[in-house]
């Protein structure tokens, strides 16, 4: 059956996935640039894209026993995200679309961690709470939009997580670490209160904001503070903000459906509160698999699929990379 490929390249992910027509998801190749110290390097980061590109695009088609006559269309992430990686992207589905002679379609990164979050769960019409390295967003479709009802006034709260980590000795991606640490003083004794460790509180009406918290948590640690202990305090309150606004925003858009999805929905506790506020509201919370939260190739692939059941091709001259482009830029006219 005829497949459409998918290409990720926004941040520190490149990764390559495939859909069939009819929206069988198949596992991506994806790699990650993780910088040797400090944060994620533009520049750096394409030139690994560029690198490692070759190799993963031909492991996915090996590993599916596939060539490029199985392939009827290349999507590829347009944007938000950093210019010189979006670039080696759009670059090789361009290069790609010419020489296989397949049409082409440059998607809107951020709508396609709902659509894959969609397909994964079969929720329907969720209210989404997008929680990324870059991004941290609560999102619902209304006339033809997602329509971002909420988000940070900062810094992402997966970029927060891996600073603080960072600045703790942890590499990149420190969320996976913190969520570690954050369960050994749970284990440890059960009966700390966030009175303990208490930190900022992220909500800010309908937004969040966490620099402020992040920098408090640094505090803590410099304190005296076990570095676990402050862990699981972090997360309790960024997380529990993130939560109170998915609720409202619920209540607000009449939505009784919770979809979570960005790397951030890989936390356990995340999953736990999200599914704890849903039954108490008599919603039902959904959280694709690991491989679906973080950016994967796969994802582009299933946002490329529905554009194209309702709209045309993306022309090779609109398809620049656009690297602030905004979750309610783009029409949603599929189902
Ligand atoms: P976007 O471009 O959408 O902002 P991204 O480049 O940040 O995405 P993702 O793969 O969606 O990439 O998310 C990566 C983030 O997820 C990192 O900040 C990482 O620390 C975080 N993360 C991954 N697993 C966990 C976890 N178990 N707990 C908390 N955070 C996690
Ligand atoms: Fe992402």
């Amino acid at each position: 059956m005829a497949m459409i490929l998918g290409i990720e390249s926004t941040a520190h992910t490149l990764s390559f996935g495939l859909v069939n027509e009819d929206g069988n998801a198949l596992p991506s190749s994806s790699d990650l640039y993780t910088p040797e110290e400090g944060g994620i390097h533009p520049r750096e980061a394409a030139d690994h894209h560029s690198m490692i590109a070759g190799h993963l695009l031909q492991d996915l088609m090996d590993n599916n026993s596939l060539d490029s006559t199985d392939i009827s269309a290349i999507a590829f992430s347009q944007g938000p995200g950093l210019g010189p990686c979006l670039r080696v992207g759009a670059s090789i589905a361009r290069g790609l679309s010419h020489s296989w002679d397949v049409p082409l379609v440059g998607v809107n990164h951020c709508v396609a961690h709902i659509e894959i979050g969609r397909n994964q769960t079969n929720c329907n019409d969720p209210v989404l709470l997008y929680v990324s390295g870059g991004n941290t967003q609560i999102i619902a479709r209304k006339s033809g939009r997602y329509r971002v009802l909420g988000e940070t006034l900062d810094i992402g709260i997966g970029n927060m997580l891996d600073k603080f980590a960072r600045n703790h000795g942890m590499a990149f991606p420190g969320g996976p670490k913190i969520e570690a640490l954050a369960s050994d003083w749970l284990a440890s004794d059960s009966t700390h209160t966030m009175d303990e460790i208490s930190l900022p509180y992220a909500v800010q009406g309908m937004d969040l904001s966490f620099s402020g918290i992040m920098t408090a948590a640094n505090q803590k640690v410099a304190d005296g503070q076990p570095l676990e202990a402050v862990c699981w305090s972090l997360q309790e309150h960024a997380f529990a903000a993130c939560i109170e606004v998915a609720e409202r925003a619920m209540a607000h858009a009449g939505k009784n459906e919770l979809l979570l999805g960005g790397g951030v929905a890989c936390n356990a506790r995340i999953n736990e509160m999200a599914m704890i506020m849903c039954e108490e509201r008599g919603a039902t919370a959904y959280c694709p698999p690991k491989p679906f939260c973080v950016d994967n190739g796969t994802m582009i692939a299933e946002l490329g699929r529905r554009m194209l059941s309702v709209s045309e091709a993306t022309n090779l001259s609109d398809s620049a990379v656009s690297p602030g482009l905004r979750t309610d830029q783009t029409i949603v006219s599929w189902d």
